[in-house]
């Protein structure tokens, strides 16, 4: 009879079973097959992907799945291997579901470049939270997410994933998002694990093309693109994933020193690391490994602990065990990770997800109201010459644009399963706001992409261009633009909703090109020329390259790809309701040739000297730039030195709104280290910033302290250290203005 171990366990006392025995139990009944299933992920997107994997689970040669499955079916397919899991395989032991919840699960809130451009950790927590609930709910209860790359280069697609070029902003949002996902408790109901990815340094891939390797420097690694790793351990998130970049020519998947040396030895992050996806048999396209057995040898005796999806661990490593090569302590080690994860999760109290329990959980509405504050408040106003908010007299309003109604392309990259049914859109937002009090006339203009030639079939199966079909679409097209402009010149105002599709944005999405995509251009320049007031919205995934409207329009806005309630959100703001707040998390570059243009970059030895005989070295707007409906004016930076021992010194600046509404200034604290005996350090860093509301008339102080973390840095040995020396010190709305006061830290 077959002895029911884990009901045994599971039917103890908790207090009689610490997870470590109950680890440590489960390993000693273990095979080295059973071992190495748990360190094996498959992915399940249909029933029959359920079906096929059956009997490789009950044989308990999975540990753990993707469930990319649409949520109507998904908690029934992870039941149905679950039960396989945990009643017929030898062990028992349940089967942890992961899935890519990016901004929302059935609730879309806006990218996270957007989430990342309202500056504020708390809505990124309560955001995650929803997410986190919906996912759960879905039967998911590990979530491949936040993001916690750093993005330098608007040319890679996956920059809308991340929270932008900063590394202590960057870390706030990581940190936050690892709060909302987990709480206090990841194996809450409605709570799941998070990952950091990926590990590390993919953001910085050569030529922003995806998948690149990367040349990073070790200061540069330390300083730039570990720090909102080394957040989210912090922050306690359970697991994290390596990445599919080479570092210095060595994958990231079986990079010893990172996975290891860093994030085990240095940091004691005590979960588990799971790969992306098949990337542990890509290091031997990386030409690392020479076939699959070495590819699996070298990523798990780096520190990755589970395979996603392909097989050189469930195919070799048992052989590997047999004849030595690999050591079974390892293995072990890996395991008793996993299995603290699953710990963790709930699972083994809870294996089953409830199937009713999405309807409960999807789209509740203090949930949807959520995603409305999130657009509304991750819109950044870039320009504005008093268009804006709109006027009341203003009774004919022409939408213009191919994203003026267009659900789908609101949910941007990576939507999970947010669906365009539940999309209010621009439209749709302005319509339902202006009701009675103006007339909205909507017109695509052109389509988002060039229209290409009309084709056909003929009889044998052969597909040949339709002229006729083609010369029709053409015309309809001018009927289109056309349209368009007569619309507008009719209007007392244009809104203009463009950008890019949001297929071009996320994974495997790279551009070469930063500009308007289609006929979009020709388009904003015509409606300019009417000379009516203008105001261009820009729905994308990425800084694009806006230099040219930036002139020709009264308003520009950042809507970035907003999310299931972009529509009321920027209805609200534009009509004046709501105050744009964002600012900036990423640089705007002038032109695709000027990338990657990012503000934290070294000083150089010749500052005055790194244009381009043809443009300059500034970004059309800078990090942490944003407009909004009143002015502010920061004064100069005062510094208080510390008046005893143990005391830090502290950088204050009064803000005074100096319009006619109310606002929300962001005080922004830069600082530089004027002479690092490391090497030189950036010319500007990012150490903190306040949220001040203000009404009008109204000064408040900004006050900063400016103690170790404000000013140290990561040495090439990971210690954190702050040297003494002068610094600067500005307090501002952004980076690269305003005055800087210097501290001369003793
Ligand atoms: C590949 C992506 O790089 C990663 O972010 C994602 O989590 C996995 N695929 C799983 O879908």
């Amino acid at each position: 009879m077959r002895l029911p171990f884990l009901t045994l366990l599971i039917a103890l006392p908790m207090s009689a079973q610490t997870p470590t025995d109950r680890i440590e139990a489960l390993l000693q009944r273990m095979t080295p097959e059973e071992k190495i299933g748990q360190l094996s992920q498959g992915v399940v997107h249909t029933p029959e992907h359920a079906e096929a994997a059956i009997a490789e689970v009950r044989a308990g040669r999975l540990g753990s799945f993707i469930l990319s499955a649409p949520p109507e079916i998904a908690t029934a397919l992870r039941n149905r291997l679950q039960h396989a899991a945990v009643e017929d395989s030898r062990l028992r032991v349940p089967l942890v579901f992961g899935a890519d919840t990016i901004h929302g699960y059935r609730t879309t809130f806006p990218i996270p470049l957007a989430l990342a451009s309202a500056w504020d950790p708390s809505l990124v927590e309560r955001t995650q939270a929803v997410a986190a609930r919906e996912t759960r709910a879905a039967g998911i209860e590990w979530i491949f997410a936040p993001m916690s790359d750093l993005a330098r280069d608007p040319r890679w697609g996956r920059v809308a994933e991340t929270f932008g070029e900063d590394p202590y902003l960057g870390a706030s949002l990581v940190a936050a998002s690892v709060r909302g996902f987990q709480g206090d408790d990841p194996g809450a109901a409605d709570r799941a694990a998070a990952t950091l990815k990926h590990f590390v340094g993919y953001g910085a891939t050569t030529g922003g093309r995806d998948y690149n390797t990367t040349d990073i420097t070790p200061f540069t690694l330390r300083n730039a693109h570990l720090p909102p790793f080394e957040a989210g351990v912090k922050a306690g998130a359970l697991t994290v994933m390596s990445a599919f970049n080479a570092i210095d020519g060595i994958p990231a998947v079986a990079n010893r020193q990172l996975l290891t040396g860093v994030l085990r030895d240095e940091w004691k992050f005590p979960g588990l690391v799971v790969s992306d996806w098949e990337s542990v048999t890509e290091a031997i396209k990386w030409g690392y490994a020479a076939n699959d057995a070495e590819a699996a040898r070298l990523a798990l005796t780096a520190g990755n602990d589970i395979e996603m999806v392909s097989r050189s661990y469930r195919d070799t490593l048992a052989q590997q065990v047999a004849d030595g090569t690999v050591q079974l302590g390892v293995i072990d080690q890996a395991v008793r990770r996993v299995l603290g994860v699953k710990l963790r999760t709930g699972i083994f109290e809870k294996p089953y997800a409830d199937s009713d329990a999405p309807q409960r959980a999807f789209l509740q509405p203090e949930s949807v109201a959520l995603a409305r504050e999130a657009a509304a408040r991750s819109l950044v106003l870039l320009k504005n010459d008093g268009v804006l908010p709109l006027a009341t007299s203003a009774r004919r309003i022409a939408l213009v644009g191919p994203l003026a109604d267009d659900a789908t392309e609101m949910l941007g990259t990576w939507s999970a399963h947010g669906r365009p049914e539940d999309v209010v859109t621009l439209a749709a937002g302005l319509r339902a706001r202006l009701a009675q009090s103006a007339t909205l006339t909507v017109a695509r203009g052109c389509e988002l992409l060039p229209a290409g030639p009309r084709t056909r079939a003929l009889p044998d199966g052969s597909v040949v261009i339709d002229e006729d079909a083609t010369r029709s679409s053409v015309t309809a097209v001018e009927a289109d633009f056309e349209q368009a402009i007569v619309a507008a010149r009719e209007a007392d105002v244009i809104i203009a909703a463009v950008g890019e599709p949001r297929g071009w944005s996320g994974e495997n999405a790279s551009r070469a090109d930063l500009s308007l995509t289609g006929r979009q251009p020709e388009l904003l320049r015509a409606l300019a020329a009417t000379g009516k007031p203008l105001v261009v919205v820009v729905f994308s995934g990425r800084p694009l390259v806006l230099t040219e409207i930036a002139n020709q329009t009264g308003a520009l806005v950042q809507a970035w790809h907003p999310g299931l309630q972009g529509g009321p959100a920027l209805a609200a703001v534009l009509c004046g309701d709501l105050p744009p707040v964002g600012r900036l998390p990423i640089s705007f570059p002038r032109a695709t040739g000027q990338v990657p243009v990012f503000y934290n970059h070294a000083t150089t030895g010749r500052p005055e000297m790194v244009d381009y005989r043809d443009l300059t070295r500034d970004p059309l707007f800078p990090f942490g730039f944003g407009l909004t409906y009143t002015r502010f004016e920061f004064g100069d930076v005062e510094i208080a030195e510390p008046a005893g021992a143990g005391q830090t010194p502290v950088a204050r600046a009064t803000v005074t709104n100096t319009g006619e509404r109310a606002g929300e200034a962001v005080a922004q604290l830069y600082i530089r280290d004027v002479a690092c005996s490391e090497g030189g350090r950036p010319a500007q860093e990012l150490r903190g910033w306040q949220r001040l509301t203000l009404a009008p008339g109204e000064t408040r102080t900004a006050e900063f302290v400016l103690d170790d973390n404000a000013l140290g840095f990561v040495d090439r040995q990971g210690r954190h250290r702050v040297e003494s020396g002068d610094f600067k010190v500005w307090i501002a709305p952004h980076a690269g203005s305003g005055k800087a006061a210097t501290y001369r830290k003793k």
